[in-house]
């Protein structure tokens, strides 16, 4: 089946970007189906560093194409940044394609993302500010702007005779950022918008089908993580798009049974940005010393992130909802020379032990960790090295480690990452 998916299984930051990159050798083109540039995703060749928000990881391989698809919601005031990034490495942007369906960002989504969130007094959901919920809340609510509308002059007229005003009189009622756009100034930057992204823009469901109809692989790369999916994850304290397998078909514009292999990004611990519950997490001393050693700093925000023990009931959840075929497990080389490592295999709550991840928010803060123990092992001197001479090479305990996660989850860990490199990874398929 020529088409692989990659998600995240945890609360985002797993290593997706990483692992997309590896597997994007393969592939003839990579999508990006949902969020917007709330994403990080970080990815090491060989000596340089990108970080990607918005633009598929395919982007860094020549002669694959890059598309973004319907689901996603575009900024493009900082894409276009980004694609300075690109450029200037030498590389093309030849194979961007960017979705018709789409929907923009729009400068006044930003404040009222800061807005909703002061509004929000201590129950904020520590968002990254960039507009995501407010452009996904037009979405459907039906009054967006869409990537098509740019080449419409009465749609656009139509659509900013309605939002100017609206959008103002909100930001006003909850006492934000106020929006100082106008009519003509939004059409002066949708008609240069136009002449920037014009070339780039067709409709990807068509662009997908085809290539899949002619044979080509087309790589999936999720951004957030399950547990920030709208429906399944901990909701309030998630993002505003479905980040589970189920949201790339509507993202993209291909049908459930064109999607084959799905991978499930797995860091070998937690980590969390934002508000909401982590039940395994660390605190204090050893919360700081994961943080540190794994540099669990957020790309988009530079937030520290919350750390913890790796969570199987979080984890399960996210295999079942995305019907996970393989694991890319991540940061294994981050656990090196920790004495004793645990992993969470249930919940107790109210005197119960829990195997499936509950809904509710006050179960979730009641729940208490069952925890089952491992040995762990010593540091080494190079991935690299040890990452070429292949699985078997590997500490005997970290091997325990993950042959205990494949048995809990009942899925094969087929991508094993010791290194943010694409040469620090063992491929076991
Ligand atoms: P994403 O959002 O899922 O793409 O992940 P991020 O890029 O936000 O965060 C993952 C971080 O871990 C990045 O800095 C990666 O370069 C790094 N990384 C990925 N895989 C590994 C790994 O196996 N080991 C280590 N030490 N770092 C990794
Ligand atoms: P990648 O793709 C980690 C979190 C935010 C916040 C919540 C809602 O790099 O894994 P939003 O701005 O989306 O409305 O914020 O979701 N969040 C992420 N956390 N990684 C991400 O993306 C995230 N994108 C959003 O921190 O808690
Ligand atoms: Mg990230």
């Amino acid at each position: 089946m020529p088409s692989i998916a990659i998600v995240g299984t945890q609360w985002g930051d797993e290593g997706k970007g990483k692992i997309t990159d590896y597997l994007a050798e393969e592939a003839d083109m990579v999508v990006r189906f949902q969020g917007g540039n709330n994403a990080g995703h970080t990815i090491k060749v060989n000596d340089e560093t990108f970080k990607l928000h918005l633009l598929p990881s395919g982007i860094l391989r020549e002669g694959k194409l890059a598309v973004i698809g319907n689901g996603v919601v575009i900024n493009m005031a900082e894409m276009i940044g980004e694609m300075d990034q690109i450029t200037k490495s030498g590389r093309k942007l030849d194979g961007l394609r960017i979705s018709d369906r789409a929907h923009l960002i729009m400068g006044y989504h930003k404040k009222l993302d800061g807005a909703e969130e002061i509004y929000r007094g201590d129950k904020t959901v520590g968002t990254t500010k960039k507009g995501i919920g407010p452009s996904y809340q037009d979405k459907i609510a039906r009054s967006g702007f869409r990537v098509c509308d740019l080449f419409e002059d009465d749609a656009l007229s139509e659509k900013i005779k309605f939002n100017v005003p609206y959008k103002k009189d909100l930001l006003k009622m909850l006492q934000g950022e106020q929006c100082e756009c106008t009519e003509e100034s939004l059409m002066e930057k949708f008609t240069s918008w136009r002449n920037i992204f014009g070339k780039y823009v067709c409709d990807t469901s068509v662009l997908l089908n085809d290539a899949l109809d002619s044979g080509k692989t087309v790589l999936f790369e999720g951004a957030q993580g399950v547990m920030l999916d709208v429906d399944h994850g901990t909701y309030p304290y998630v993002t505003s798009s479905n980040t589970s397998s189920g949201g790339m078909c509507t993202g993209s514009g291909v049908a459930p049974n064109r999607i084959g292999k799905i991978f499930g990004c797995l860091k070998a611990y937690t980590t969390r940005v934002g508000e909401g519950p982590l039940v395994t997490e660390l605190y204090g001393e050893e919360g700081k010393y994961l943080m540190e050693k794994g540099g669990e700093f957020g790309v988009t925000t530079g937030r520290g992130r919350r750390c913890g023990w790796l969570d199987l009931v979080v984890a399960e959840h996210s295999v079942r909802l995305c019907g996970i075929t393989s694991l890319a497990v991540t940061k294994l080389d981050v656990l090196n020379e920790y004495r004793k490592i645990n992993v969470c295999t249930g919940y107790e709550i109210d005197g119960k032990t829990v195997k499936h991840f509950p809904a509710s928010l006050s179960k979730l803060g009641r729940a208490v960790p069952v925890y089952e123990e491992f040995d762990g092992w010593d540091d080494w001197d190079s991935s690299e090295k040890l990452a070429s001479e292949g699985y078997a090479a590997l500490p005997q305990n970290m091997r325990k480690y993950i042959e205990f996660i494949e048995k809990q989850l009942k899925v094969p860990a087929e991508i094993i990452s010791i290194g943010p490199k694409r040469s620090e990874t063992i491929d076991r398929r």
